[in-house]
């Protein structure tokens, strides 16, 4: 199948890398110059793994090609649309200029039985005006909205192999082609669900609703249990064995961030009061707030380790990254918290093994090195915010040999506290005793 993937980042990137993968051929379009350089010589513009060597192996065997121009899409048959739909600058509702600007510029390129494809993440009711206006500008073409679940860290696998397809579509035609790009995962068993455009647009937000939901509800208990002397991560095993419940997606800590789940329900809200429904998700606002909450407490149990003021002292951050495996800095908690530190007047000292230069970016005030060992030296304060497997795997008696005193915060309840405190270190994780 001749496939173009439109827009280029997170998402496009490693959809147009691994539909090639699956024996497509595939152009991947971008307006960003440098972007399109870098996947064009087989480099991934950002940290994900496995996609660098898939990336590799099909541009070299020239299935997969990248160009700044539309016209390069027009001799494809399936074109996903991948832009991003970011947060608007004036309020909570997602900016979809992207995805209608890619569409507009689409169009005059679409051959006859051409699929047209979103799968951006956008408010319910974007595919039926985009449908509306396909059947006025090309009815020779087809709409079909087909979300996207891949999680950074395991993208690549996520695509390949996804756990289930939501094609969006109004006719058959549409699923007989979608069935095409995606037979490996048909033939695999993948479950696959045929449904309207605004059911495929609604599964999507629907679902980082509930995730964000399930971090906040245990996030929520971190806060009872905190007053209570209760420890949330047994609390969370305990319930997590009620199948019904499930303890994924149960970890207490500092919280969610990234490019999705918080942007995600913020536009979802916003959605839902245009169509006059604000009642029906009024709890999104409540998971929201939870979740920045989380962030504060870390920076109260510095305030309240370091005797009420963390002005002038040394307190290294590890971890900048959203999650672990991942260089994404966007909406990180880490992030935050590191920069709410240095705002109280911290010497905030941060590491992270992928994310450095996007923090740096945004944040140049922080001090960074890329060296673990030199990033507790002399530190009055260590605080864990990502948990990447090196600050997971952290000997307590090696680590004391480098600060200058024995606190920790673990906000993501991942380090033995028992251990560490034998180790004669003052240990504080969110919502353990
Ligand atoms: C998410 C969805 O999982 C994915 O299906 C969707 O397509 C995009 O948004 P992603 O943002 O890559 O994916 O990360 P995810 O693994 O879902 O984690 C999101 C955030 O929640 C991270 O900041 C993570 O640290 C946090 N988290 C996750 C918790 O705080 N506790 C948990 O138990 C799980």
């Amino acid at each position: 199948m001749r496939i173009s993937v439109i827009g280029c980042g997170y998402l496009g990137a490693v959809h147009a890398a691994a539909m090639a993968e699956l024996g497509h051929e595939v152009v991947g379009i971008d307006v960003d110059e440098r972007k399109i350089a870098a996947l064009a010589a087989g480099e991934a513009p950002f940290f994900e793994p496995g996609l660098g060597a898939i990336l590799r192996s099909a541009t070299g065997s020239g299935r997969l090609r990248f160009s700044t121009g539309m016209a390069d899409a027009a001799d494809a048959r399936v074109h996903f649309i991948a832009v991003g739909t970011p947060q608007s600058a004036n309020g909570y509702a997602a900016d979809v200029s992207y995805v209608d600007a890619a569409f507009d510029a689409l169009v005059p390129y679409l051959a006859d039985g051409a699929l047209v494809v979103g799968k951006s993440t956008v408010p319910v009711g974007t595919a039926a005006r985009l449908a509306a206006r396909l059947a006025e500008t090309a009815p020779h073409a087809r709409l079909a909205w087909n979300p996207e679940f891949l999680r950074e860290g395991f993208a690549v696998k996520d695509t390949l192999e996804p756990d289930r397809l939501v094609y969006g579509v109004d006719d058959p035609e549409s699923t007989r082609l979608l069935d095409q790009v995606y037979r490996a995962a048909v033939e695999a068993g993948a479950p696959r669900i045929e449904t309207d455009y605004a059911t495929a647009e609604l599964v999507k937000v629907a679902a980082n609703a509930f995730l964000a939901t399930k971090i906040s509800f245990i996030n929520a208990m971190a806060e009872i249990a905190e007053v209570s002397g209760a420890d949330v991560t047994k609390l969370a095993d305990a319930i997590g064995h009620d199948a019904r419940i499930g303890r994924r997606f149960l970890n207490a800590g500092v919280g969610f961030g990234g490019g999705c789940l918080p942007k995600d329900i913020r536009a979802f809200t916003a959605r839902a009061e245009e169509l006059g429904r604000g009642e029906s998700v009024a709890f999104l606002k409540e998971v929201d707030a939870i979740n920045l909450r989380r962030r504060r407490r870390v920076v109260e149990l510095a305030l309240e380790l370091l005797g009420g003021s963390v002005y002038g002292r040394t307190v290294a951050v590890l971890g900048l990254a959203f999650k672990p495996d991942s260089d994404d800095v966007r909406d990180s908690p880490a992030l935050d918290v590191a920069v709410q530190l240095r705002g109280l007047g911290a010497r905030v000292i941060a590491t992270d093994p992928e994310a450095i230069a996007n923090a740096q970016a945004r944040h140049p005030q922080l001090d960074y090195t890329t060296s673990l060992d030199h990033a507790l030296t002399g530190a009055d304060l260590v605080v864990l915010v990502t948990e990447w497997h090196a600050f997971r795997a952290l000997d307590p008696t090696e680590t004391a040999r480098h600060v200058t005193a024995r606190r920790i915060i673990d906000a993501r309840n991942v380090l033995d506290p028992t251990a560490w405190r034998a180790a004669g270190w003052t240990y504080r994780g969110l919502g353990r005793p």
